[in-house]
């Protein structure tokens, strides 16, 4: 909303206003970390390692998921809790907060997500305020996390 006051009637957001929404993007961030768009990906051995006393040989698969340190009480404190100021200052430590994986293949679409997903927040939060019609809609994964009824919504203009 501060952002929307800076602009005139009609103006469209540039970078620097994306770049200045860095609690939009906490919360983004939060809602990633609780429900990760993708679960994780494969990965195959390119060598016989040892990790964490389990020995991986040459040529296995092996799958990388996001949950497994996003829900983790060590890297994320009370891991349920809805919380975006996790994000603030050097936020999560390397490799912990992996919803675009990590590592020479990590996604590659991500700073477009980032914009995409902060220009929808941002004309959402500012022309609307909604309400959920069903309120314990359930949420499935399959692979992603789709809510089953599509979300139905009731959008509200500001000064209703
Ligand atoms: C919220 C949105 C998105 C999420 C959470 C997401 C997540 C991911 C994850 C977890 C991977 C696997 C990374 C790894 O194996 O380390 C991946 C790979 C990939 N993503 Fe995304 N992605 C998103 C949006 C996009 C968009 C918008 C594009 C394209 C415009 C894109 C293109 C790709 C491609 C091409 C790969 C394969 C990269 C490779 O294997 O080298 N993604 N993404």
């Amino acid at each position: 909303m501060e952002i929307a006051k800076t602009k005139s009637e009609g103006e469209l957001l540039n970078w620097d206003d994306i770049n200045k929404m860095k609690y939009s993007w906490n919360v983004a961030c939060e809602v990633m970390r609780l429900a990760p768009p993708l679960q994780g990906a494969f990965r195959e051995a390119i060598n016989d390692f040892i990790f964490n006393g389990f020995s991986i040989p040459k040529g296995w698969k092996l799958y990388w998921s996001a949950n497994s340190t996003h829900k983790s009480e060590e890297y994320f404190p009370e891991p349920e809790k809805f919380d975006p100021t996790r994000f603030e200052g050097k936020g999560p430590i390397p490799y912990t907060f992996v919803p675009f994986g990590g590592g020479p293949r990590m996604c590659p679409g991500k700073e477009y997500a980032r914009l995409e997903i902060l220009v929808f927040m941002h004309n959402l939060v500012k022309r609307f305020k909604w309400k959920k019609l069903i309120p314990d809609e359930k949420i499935i994964i399959n692979p992603l996390p789709t809510p089953s009824k599509n979300l139905p919504i009731q959008l509200y203009p500001h000064n209703a």
